[in-house]
Parts: C-alpha cells; sequence; structure tokens
C-alpha cells in the first residue's frame, strides 16, 4: 500500500515538472452516488497536486473526467449525453486530455464500445484503480497514446491519498468499499467488488484532520455501514469517532434492514453528536418480491425493526428508497409496498423505476413488468410520498431547529442554505457571515423537498 501510495507521489512529481509554468486547468463532472463524489474528491486532490487549476467550466480545461455511474439507465445516458460534448471540445483543443471513470467502467460492454466508437476517449479508468491517475496521465503524455487500465477486483485500498473537498463545511467520510449483497436487482457489487473495510485509526486519523481544518459535520459512507468490519464493528466505530472536537454532526448512510443492530440504535440514541436521521431502503412492501430480492427481510421485520428504532429513538427521523416494477410484481405486491409507507409515513424517500442492468439476476427474468405499469405505479407512489414529506415538513413550522449554515445561497447572498439535524435542506434569512455556524432557525413554511425559515434571536 505504501509502495503505491509513493509511486503515486513520484508520477504527480514528473507531472508537476511536465506542466510547470503552463496554466492547465481541470473539470471534473460527477455522476451518482456520494461515493462517487468521494472519489471524485480524491481526483481533484490528485490533480491539484499535479499542478491543474479546477475551472468553471469545460471549455476553459485541459484535462476533463467523467466520473460515470450505473446504477440507472438513466444514469449511462447522462454520460452519453456528454459524449458528444467531449468530442467537440476535443476537435477545437487536440490537447485536451479526456477521462473516463468510475462505475460504468467496470462493464465489459461499455468498456469495449468507448475502445472502438469514441477515439477522442484517451483515458479510462474503473472504481479500483483511481490512486493511479497520476500514472495514467504520464502515460497518456510520455507514449502519445490511448491509456485503457481497468482492473477486475481492488487488489488494495490506498489510504493517504490527496483530497480537494467540495464543501469546508460538511464532508464524506468512506468507511466501507464495495457491497457482499447482491440485491437480485443491483449492479453495485459487479462494479465495486467486494467489501473492504478501513482502518478505525485511519478513519480517526481523516476525521480529525477533517475538525481542523474547520469541518463540522461528517458522513460516514458505505454500500452498507452495518457491515464495517475491523478491529471495531460499525457501533463501536461511532463511539470511537464521537469525542472529536470540533466534529458537531455525525450523519451514516446506507444502513441495510437486514443487519441494523440494537447496539446501533442503542448508539444513535445515545451518542448526542450522531444524527437522529436513519435512512432505511425499503425497496419493496411485498415479502415475496423482497425474497426474489435477495434482500434477507421480510414486510413483518421491517416493519417490527421500525418500531423498535422508534421506541428507542421517539423523534427520529427516517428516510427510504423504493423500487417500483421489479419483475413479477403485482398490482398486490405493490399494495404491501403502499402499505408499508402508510404505516411508517417516512419524513423523505428516493422513489425508483426498475431498471435491468447487465449481468444481474433480475434483468435474466421472463416477466418484466411494461412500462406502461410501472409509470402509472411510479405516479401513485410519488403522490403518497410526495404527500408524507409534505405533512411532516409542515410539522416542523414553528418550530425553532437547529440548522449548520452551509454557505448562501447562490442566487441571494442573504438567503443561507443548511441542513436539520433530520436531514432537511432550510432555507433561511440569515447574514452570510454565519457559514459554518449551527443556527437556531424557526420555520416558517414547509415545502415538499425542503424548509424556509428565519434566523431565530431570543
Ligand atoms: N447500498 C445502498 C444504495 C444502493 S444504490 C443501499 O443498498 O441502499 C441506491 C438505490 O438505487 C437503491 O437503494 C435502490 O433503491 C436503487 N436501485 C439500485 N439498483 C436499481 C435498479 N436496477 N433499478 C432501480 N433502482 C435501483
Ligand atoms: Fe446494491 Fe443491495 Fe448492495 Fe445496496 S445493498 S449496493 S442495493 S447490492
Ligand atoms: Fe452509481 Fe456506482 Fe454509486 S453505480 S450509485 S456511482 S456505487
Amino acid at each position: 500500500m505504501e509502495e503505491a501510495l509513493d509511486e503515486q507521489k513520484q508520477y504527480i512529481e514528473r507531472i508537476r515538472e511536465m506542466i510547470a509554468g503552463k496554466q492547465m486547468g481541470y473539470f471534473i463532472q460527477t455522476l451518482g452516488c456520494q461515493m462517487n463524489e468521494s472519489d471524485s474528491e480524491h481526483i481533484a486532490g490528485m490533480l491539484r497536486d499535479m499542478g491543474y487549476i479546477k475551472t468553471e467550466s469545460v471549455e476553459e480545461a485541459s484535462i476533463i473526467v467523467f466520473n460515470t455511474c450505473c446504477v440507472r439507465e438513466n444514469a449511462e445516458f447522462k454520460l452519453l449525453g456528454h459524449i458528444g460534448e467531449i468530442k467537440r471540445l476535443k476537435e477545437i483543443n487536440s490537447g485536451l486530455i479526456t477521462v473516463i471513470c468510475g462505475c460504468m467502467m467496470q462493464q465489459e460492454h461499455i468498456t469495449n464500445k468507448i475502445k472502438k466508437s469514441y477515439k477522442f476517449i484517451d483515458i479510462i479508468f474503473g472504481t479500483y484503480n483511481r490512486h493511479e491517475l497520476p500514472k495514467l496521465i504520464y502515460r497518456k503524455m510520455t507514449l502519445k497514446k490511448r491509456i485503457f487500465d481497468i482492473w477486475e477486483e481492488q487488489k488494495e485500498y490506498v489510504e493517504g491519498t490527496p483530497v480537494e473537498r467540495t464543501s469546508d463545511i460538511t464532508a464524506y467520510v468512506p468507511i466501507v468499499y464495495g457491497c457482499n449483497n447482491f440485491c437480485s436487482y443491483c449492479i453495485v457489487p459487479y462494479v465495486r467488488g467486494r467489501e473492504i473495510s478501513r482502518k478505525p485509526q485511519n478513519i480517526r486519523e481523516e476525521v480529525e484532520t477533517l475538525a481542523n481544518d474547520g469541518i463540522r459535520e461528517i458522513t460516514l459512507l458505505g454500500q452498507n455501514v452495518n457491515s464495517y468490519e475491523s478491529d471495531m464493528d460499525f457501533p463501536q466505530l461511532l463511539y470511537y469517532l464521537s469525542d472529536i472536537s470540533g466534529i458537531e454532526r455525525i450523519r451514516f448512510m446506507t444502513s441495510h434492514p437486514k443487519d441494523l443492530s440494537d447496539d446501533l440504535i442503542e448508539a444513535v440514541a445515545s451518542i448526542p453528536k450522531l444524527c437522529k436521521h436513519i435512512h432505511l431502503p425499503l425497496q419493496s412492501g411485498s415479502s415475496k418480491v423482497l425474497k426474489e430480492m435477495n434482500r434477507h427481510y421480510t414486510k413483518e421485520s421491517y416493519l417490527a425493526l421500525i418500531d423498535r428504532i422508534r421506541s428507542k429513538i421517539p423523534d427520529v427521523t427516517l428516510s427510504t428508497d423504493i423500487i417500483v416494477g421489479f419483475p413479477g410484481e403485482t398490482e398486490e405486491d405493490f399494495a404491501e409496498t403502499l402499505d408499508v409507507i402508510n404505516k411508517v409515513a417516512y419524513d423523505f424517500a428516493y422513489t425508483f423505476i426498475y431498471s435491468k442492468r447487465v449481468g444481474t439476476p433480475a434483468e435474466k427474468r421472463e416477466d418484466q413488468i411494461s412500462d406502461e405499469v410501472k409509470d402509472e405505479r411510479f405516479g401513485r407512489l410519488k403522490n403518497i410520498i410526495d404527500a408524507y414529506s409534505l405533512s411532516s415538513n409542515i410539522k416542523d413550522v414553528g418550530r425553532v431547529l437547529k440548522v449548520l449554515a452551509e454557505g448562501p445561497s447562490k442566487t441571494n447572498a442573504d438567503i443561507m442554505s443548511g441542513r436539520t439535524e433530520s436531514n432537511k435542506i432550510v432555507n433561511f434569512s440569515c447574514d452570510p457571515s454565519f457559514k459554518g455556524s449551527m443556527v437556531d432557525v424557526k420555520i416558517i413554511k414547509g415545502h415538499t423537498w425542503h424548509l424556509e425559515g428565519e434566523k431565530y434571536d431570543i
């Protein structure tokens, strides 16, 4: 691991020398989840150390990186939409280096297509070797040919790569890479590999550095944080990180209902810095569909878990992910999903139309649901979910909530944006100098996806 970091440093240095004195800019476009956001922050860190400067637009950049997602078809379409733009830029600037990386590149049928049909893409790498980017750029610059380097598995996780954070108030901290669950609809285990947990000491060091840099809130990331496994388990890790001064809030995502333990519920209930919000993906409310999804819980056990959480943490906020139109989903199955939603009354939820992913078990099923039925169910689902979100947000009206001010809105400097402990976005009138502070905000209006408020002075 240290060798890989040493090698990285050497290549960073070589490129620094090669581009010294030239004004070279980088532009990164990130698609997908928080894990990709976090990877992009590391890619930005390496580019910064090589001497590249972040640009505001693709036109100004000397290197463009697309960090891709393939969790649903529309995520892939987004990249294809950008590819035409890359071609155009390459035509007007032949020195431009174009890079595509991330989850979508771990699929052979995609990389074959890029190699064959998109000759203007210079470098491709996947999810397991992002730390090698400096070497790949060096090769591209010196060998003057296209560089493809996709690994089949995570050989090592390299600690200590440079990072350029997007926010100076909140930060993502990955704790587990990969996923072992193989939900039958999901591509993630195929493109992110088996779980690798970082060592508690490395995580703690990173969080301490963040705290020293002024970060106030961290979100611990993993496809399934509950399966964190090292010298400590996940609840123990939370206690271990809970005394770092400067960090005021700790969040985590995502929890898998099959192994959310009573110890974790206890930790959330008892550690003051831990936000009392749990994101607990349901996916479907039908026990039959859940079995076919390989989720390892039933409608009943999920509801029992919600009861346990609510009895220990009465003021908890709950959110979820739901998929409609999984193969074989009947109207009765869908009604079970709506039944769970009505019983839990989620504060907010992310809803998805099932999307066939190449190589997953569900893709091969012959009982796929038609687009018309999927769309119709999705519409009904969305109406119900939105109504619960709105009612949860309206309940906050009149309350004074603690909001971590993340920064003024781009369009109006007098409007600050931040989040409540429950992870709801609040826009409120406040002086920009409060950025980074925990502000008391009186909620004056609840919308479906955000709250409106004003700074509360006693
Ligand atoms: N590891 C996390 C997040 C996975 S991806 C978890 O298990 O919760 C985020 C969400 O995308 C999933 O929760 C699921 O609801 C959705 N998703 C994954 N694969 C999908 C597919 N093939 N079609 C539609 N939605 C999908
Ligand atoms: Fe995908 Fe399931 Fe893993 Fe989440 S837990 S990333 S849905 S396989
Ligand atoms: Fe997408 Fe990869 Fe995340 S497939 S959702 S970017 S893990």
